[in-house]
């Protein structure tokens, strides 16, 4: 059977980091309460007008190429996901594609906020096994700490800035991703949002008191909270499902990493120990899309998962979307 399975992965974090102690000197916060509420103790932020979203993407896709030990010309396409692009035109997947010379690639980003990388894997999986596709570059890259408030310390303790990627190749044997669960809610968009720039021309009567600036990343962290730990356990029951397969299963749950209360939350209503779910948000806080392919490099390079085993990413966002892939190693 015709299936796609990764072959090498790449993350890139700034060498920056802010701490929750450095926080509560900007805003009214203190470590007890960031750590104790979601887990987080530092994050690391892009500082060098150098370190954007391209460039971290492109580290995360250099390291994954390197690990896959294939050259850039090989990748048929490459896909996106971010929120936090550096331009809006041209897309990042194409600046990514300049930076690293994949001439022969096809190129577009995808926006599904923190969902945005597994919604990337299952578009590459669906090329692979149409059999359009070989090899396809994803990436995950996010500079959220420019959309941030630093004022709201009801946001800018949770987000962090970095990359991470995965490059899928088409395998004949059982090992590869063996399914895919996404979806979407517009009707609770508005839980998480970043309003683009207003429409202000010529021809729009009342203009003169709209921002030119773009506003801020704004969010009910409640109701995502809610949404969160009711969405990844019905996903993780559904996926397992069909795939004639149990939680029990399962030996590693790579969920999105946003608050490890919603992480624990999760392994206690599915009945399984925490130390199935590795985590990195303690270091890296909130990176969206970046999130679950920062943590599976993590686990690859440290041998945290291990070949035979089944794994499961899932992740929720901004959308609302969700989405989960059942991987064979
Ligand atoms: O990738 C998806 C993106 N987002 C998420 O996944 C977010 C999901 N939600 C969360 O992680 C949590 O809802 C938060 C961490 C954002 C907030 O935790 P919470 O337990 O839901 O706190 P809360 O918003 O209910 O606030 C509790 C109290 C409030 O004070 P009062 O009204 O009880 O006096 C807040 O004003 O904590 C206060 N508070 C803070 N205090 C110290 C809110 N932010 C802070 C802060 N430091 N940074």
């Amino acid at each position: 059977m015709l299936r796609s399975n990764i072959i090498g992965t790449g993350s890139y974090l700034p060498a920056h980091t802010l701490s929750n102690h450095e926080l509560s000197k900007l805003v009214d916060t203190n470590n007890d309460w960031i750590v104790e509420r979601t887990g987080i103790c530092s994050r690391h932020i892009a500082t060098e007008e150098t370190e954007t979203t391209v460039f971290m993407g492109t580290k995360a896709a250099q390291n994954a190429l390197e690990m896959a030990g294939l050259t850039a010309d090989k990748l048929d396409l490459i896909l996106v996901a971010t929120f936090t692009p550096d331009y809006i035109m041209p897309n990042t997947a194409c600046q990514i594609q300049a930076a690293i010379h994949a001439t022969n690639a096809f190129c577009f980003d995808i926006n599904a906020a923190c969902s945005g990388f597994l919604y990337a894997l299952q578009t590459a999986d669906a090329y692979i096994r149409s059999g359009i596709y070989h090899s396809i570059l994803v990436v995950g890259t996010e500079t959220i700490s420019r959309t941030i408030d630093w004022q709201d310390r009801s946001t800018c303790i949770l987000f962090g800035d970095g990359a991470g990627a995965a490059i899928l190749s088409a395998s004949h044997t059982e090992k590869g991703f063996l399914g895919f669960l996404s979806g979407s809610d517009g009707s609770g968009g508005m839980a998480l949002q970043l309003k683009n720039r207003p429409i202000k021309n010529p021809c729009r009567p009342t203009t003169k008191d709209l921002p030119d600036s773009f506003p801020y990343l704004s969010m009910n962290g409640q109701e995502v909270f809610q949404f969160a730990v009711r969405k990844i356990p019905e996903m993780v029951k559904s996926i397992t499902g069909q795939n004639q397969l149990s939680p029990e299963d399962i030996s590693h749950y790579l969920l999105h990493q946003a608050n490890l209360r919603i992480i624990k939350s999760v392994a206690k209503r599915l009945s399984l120990p925490e130390e199935r779910f590795p985590v990195n948000l303690s270091e890296c806080g909130n990176t969206s899309a970046a999130s679950i392919p920062i943590l599976l490099d993590k686990c690859y390079r440290n041998s945290i998962i291990q070949l035979g085993s089944y794994i499961l990413l899932s992740g929720f966002g901004g959308g609302l979307t969700w989405g989960s892939a059942l991987l064979k190693l």
